[in-house]
């Protein structure tokens, strides 16, 4: 990869993928690698899916792009199947990404708090996306810096602690937002003492609870969406990453009133639900579906858990589903990534002692074995201190 031609955005790793399947990848060598990454939760379906490649095909044959002035199948089909997922409810507005939905969810809170309520009340250690206001809604202050002033109105309060978001309540806010399960902090479950807090919060301020479930959605966690294993329903919530297998596509679903919120003129977009990116993602709905793909997040999840906390050097395996948060006794994520990377397993780091683990959730039992196993053999070199404590090529995200 020549980094001269790109912005110094990421530490790119020394290898180039070039094809995709299933859970595997391969390199300009031929090397195979198993994913447990995917896109950093995006590849839902796996690399390669040949009903998502078909669908993106043949939309592509058809129609590619009408601008949001007019209908498409696509798009009416999907908002029908997200709909079909919360049981009923929910308006979408497509986007691109899941900073644009939560961007999206933002602005439908400040329109509903018509001017009087703007703030929105945010977790410490949060991650919502990169542009100004999804920025500022992180709660991670070390990724502000240089952009500020940021855009004005958002509060952060430690994750989990519900005293704390309650004693910071006041009638100048105009919702709560939160990922029901931190991803780039590390993989945190939020409680349901705490989110069910949160829900009775906003229901006595009047004011809508946003989840965050770019990370968490489409099945990840064994559900559609977090939300509905833990018996606590959002008015907002948003979707990304693993909606179209890879495409670029948000979502910003929401409940009544908020779903009513916008008139013509208040929010668009060019490209957003796109007749090829809507096709992919109903595929990815139907392959979720057909092939049971939720049951089998919390199967294996499951399967996943128990053989990493079987591996020396493992505290704790924490999350949902296929998405998991390895804390290892000591601090050695960032030279355990490039070194399994190197054996042939794609994983990445959320600090120096956590691993993330999100693979496609068709992965097989014997590659979530072979992985461990590699991971495995690497964690016990580094702990003995065999890896060099270089960590080029990688990043917390
Ligand atoms: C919980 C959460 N929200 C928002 C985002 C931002 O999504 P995007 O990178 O598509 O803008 C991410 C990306 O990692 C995320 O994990």
């Amino acid at each position: 990869m020549n980094q001269a031609t790109l912005m110094n955005t990421y530490k790119r790793a020394d290898v180039t993928f070039i094809r995709g399947e299933g859970e595997f990848l391969f390199d300009t060598d031929g090397k195979r690698y198993i994913d447990l990454l995917s896109g950093i939760a995006v590849v839902a379906v796996g690399h390669g899916n040949p009903r998502v490649a078909e669908a993106i095909a043949q939309q592509a044959r058809n129609l590619v792009h009408v601008s949001n002035l007019f209908g498409t199948l696509p798009m009416r089909e999907l908002s029908e199947r997200i709909q079909s997922t919360t049981g009923g409810w929910g308006r979408v507005f497509f986007c691109n990404s899941g900073a644009e939905a939560n961007e999206c969810a933002i602005k439908l809170a400040r329109k509903a708090g018509v001017g009087r309520r703007y703030r929105v009340l945010a977790a410490e250690g949060a991650f919502h996306g990169r542009t100004l206001a999804s920025l500022a809604c992180t709660g991670q202050p070390e990724k502000w810096k240089g952009f500020e002033p940021l855009p004005e109105g958002f509060v952060h309060r430690p994750y989990n602690n519900l005293d704390a978001f309650a004693s910071a309540l006041d009638d100048s806010f105009a919702a709560i937002m939160v990922e029901p399960i931190q991803g780039e902090r590390g993989v945190i479950p939020g409680t349901t003492e705490f989110l069910k807090g949160l829900r009775d919060l906003c229901d006595r301020a009047g004011i809508p609870l946003i989840f965050d479930e770019v990370q968490t959605g489409v099945g990840r966690t064994g559900e559609w969406w977090a939300f509905q294993s833990m018996g606590v329903k959002p008015d907002i919530f948003t979707s990304a990453k693993g909606i179209a297998n890879g495409l670029p596509l948000g979502a910003c679903i929401a409940d009544e009133p908020y779903g009513s919120v916008f008139v013509p003129g208040d929010h668009g977009t060019t490209y957003g639900g796109g007749p090829v990116v809507c096709a992919a993602a109903v595929a990815v709905f139907d392959e979720i579906e057909q092939l049971s793909l939720r049951a089998e997040a919390k199967r294996k999840g499951e399967l996943l858990t128990s053989l990493l906390r079987n591996i020396p050097g493992v505290q704790e395996v924490r999350g949902a589903g296929l998405m998991r948060g390895v804390v290892l006794s000591s601090p050695v994520a960032l030279q355990v990534v490039p070194k399994a990377l190197s054996a042939g397993v794609v994983l990445n780091a959320t600090s120096d002692s956590v691993l993330r683990l999100v693979p496609p959730l068709v992965i097989s039992d014997p590659s979530l074995h072979e992985a461990v196993q590699i991971v495995a053999g690497v964690l016990a070199e580094a702990q003995r201190g065999d890896i060099g404590s270089s960590t080029a090529g990688v990043a917390a995200y």
